[in-house]
């Protein structure tokens, strides 16, 4: 059985500037670790248009536009808030502790 409680570390918040993001492998499932002006967030490194990676997407305040069409979430609640998505992204919840950035397990 898996542990929903279980988080994994993933990065370090010195490695992650202000309004960049980086991706991350997690058991196979790749999450985005976004830092914003409202801290770090972690969602589904896929854009639900066309699946490609998010990462590289423009992030302002705390959304990101996807780079290829320009669809634009909600790093927050992973709510898409411009077409041409019409579908959320999976959040995962994010632990901060010192630097040391770990998401929660996400087959847990
Ligand atoms: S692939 Fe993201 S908006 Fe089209």
């Amino acid at each position: 059985m898996n542990n929903p409680e279980e988080y994994i570390q993933v990065s370090d918040t010195t490695d992650i500037e202000l309004g960049n993001s980086v991706s991350v492998n997690v058991n196979g499932t790749k999450i985005l670790i976004c830092n914003t002006e409202e801290g770090f967030f972690a969602v589904q490194d896929r854009c639900t248009h066309a699946l490609i990676p998010l990462c590289g997407g423009f992030i302002q305040g705390t959304l990101i536009s996807c780079p290829l069409h320009g669809a634009v979430f909600d790093l927050k609640t992973g709510e898409v808030m411009a077409p041409p998505a019409f579908e959320d992204l999976q959040t995962f919840k994010l632990k901060i502790e010192g630097t040391s950035v770990s998401v929660q397990n996400p087959d847990a």
